[in-house]
């Protein structure tokens, strides 16, 4: 039996949209290959996930085109506005004249005519011979916020997006975007789980009236870039035992009690079914309390995913 999932209802501009507040990641450590992709995105159909998060830079953007025009085939789907698809601007074009290219680069990876959601995958301008992480320091340079954001409003405006928003970005860089945007990014897709909590970024976020969405909700455990330690967490441990629940369901359910969407990766036929099972119980007070004062951690900082260049271990150290 397929689990419906329960959707936040946005605005973006004039329009409205619903986010399934649980989508499935599709980015994998290592690269789980075209094949494996596209083969757990039509399992993920048949479970129930409606929501997908790709980006040019996860190369999974073919695979899950071909897997949504199968799950048509198949009957699983009955037309592609039962699904919610996002995808990401890479660094290298963030440039204004390069973005409405680059998103029909996307659609056409997709086999779609349109975005659910396009987001700037990180506040940052990479020069374009950049091909492998971590990047030298005369390659990387701060986002034209103003300009890169008229490029993506164009990419709404011309239907190609009903929505647009942001990734990875601060309350800082959120101030400096609301200045001059027309249209109000919808969403800041940035880490959260019970070890990064995100409270006074969510609480920008909510009084400016931008949705969360949670990456790395497990703590991106087994991959290059995350650890085990939300999965392997005493507190959340003892929490699962007591209710007969998974660490994984007691982080997704915590993140869909605080009002965020995530969006955890399995392409494992049980647990990406499991990371569903997550809406027909609650946490009672005292679980939530107990989470709410776990030590925090960043897991994914800019210099760790871009170099540790002196100005990015500042935007590092800057308070959210
Ligand atoms: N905007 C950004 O900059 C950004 C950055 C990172 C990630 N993301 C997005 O967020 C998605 C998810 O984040 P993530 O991949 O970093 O980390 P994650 O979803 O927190 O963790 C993924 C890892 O957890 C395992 N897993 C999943 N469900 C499990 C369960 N129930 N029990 C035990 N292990 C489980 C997965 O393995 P199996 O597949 O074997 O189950 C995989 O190794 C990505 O795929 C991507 O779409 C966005």
């Amino acid at each position: 039996m397929a689990t419906v999932v329960p959707g936040v209802a946005l605005s973006s501009g004039d329009d409205l949209i619903t986010i399934p507040v649980i989508g499935m990641g599709t980015s994998s450590s290592p690269p789980a290959g075209h094949e494996a992709t596209k083969a757990a995105i039509i399992e993920a159909i048949r479970a129930g996930y409606r929501h997908f998060d790709t980006a040019s830079m996860y190369r999974t953007e073919q695979p899950l085109g071909e897997a949504i025009a199968e799950a048509l085939r198949l009957g699983l789907i009955k037309s592609r506005e039962e699904l919610y698809i996002c995808s990401k601007l890479w660094c290298s074009s963030a440039e204004k004249e390069l973005i409405v290219p680059e998103i029909k680069m996307s659609l056409r990876n997709l086999q779609l005519d349109y975005l659910d959601m396009y987001l700037i995958h990180w506040p940052l301008k990479l020069s374009e011979e950049v091909h492998q992480m971590p990047v030298k320091k005369e390659h990387i340079f701060p986002l034209d916020i103003k300009s890169v954001w008229e490029g993506m409003e164009e990419c709404k405006n011309l239907g190609l997006t009903k929505a647009i928003g942001v990734s990875n970005f601060s309350s800082k860089h959120l101030e400096e975007l609301l200045s001059t945007a027309n249209i109000p990014p919808a969403v800041n897709q940035v880490e959260m789980n019970p070890l990064w909590q995100q409270k006074k970024l969510r609480e920008f976020c909510k009084a400016k009236g931008i949705h969360v969405i949670a990456y790395s909700p497990l703590g991106a455990s087994n991959t290059k870039w995350g650890d085990n330690r939300v999965l392997e967490c005493d507190v959340l441990q003892d929490i699962a035992k007591a209710k007969g629940k998974t660490t994984a369901q007691i982080s997704l359910r915590w993140l869909y009690e605080q009002g965020v969407s995530s969006v955890p990766k399995s392409f494992n036929k049980e647990r990406m079914r499991q990371n569903l099972d997550i809406f027909n119980w609650s946490l009672t007070e005292e679980e939530s309390n107990k989470i709410s004062q776990l030590p925090q951690r960043k897991g994914i900082t800019f210099a760790s995913v871009f170099g540790p260049h002196d100005w990015l271990l500042e935007l590092d150290a800057e308070d959210i």
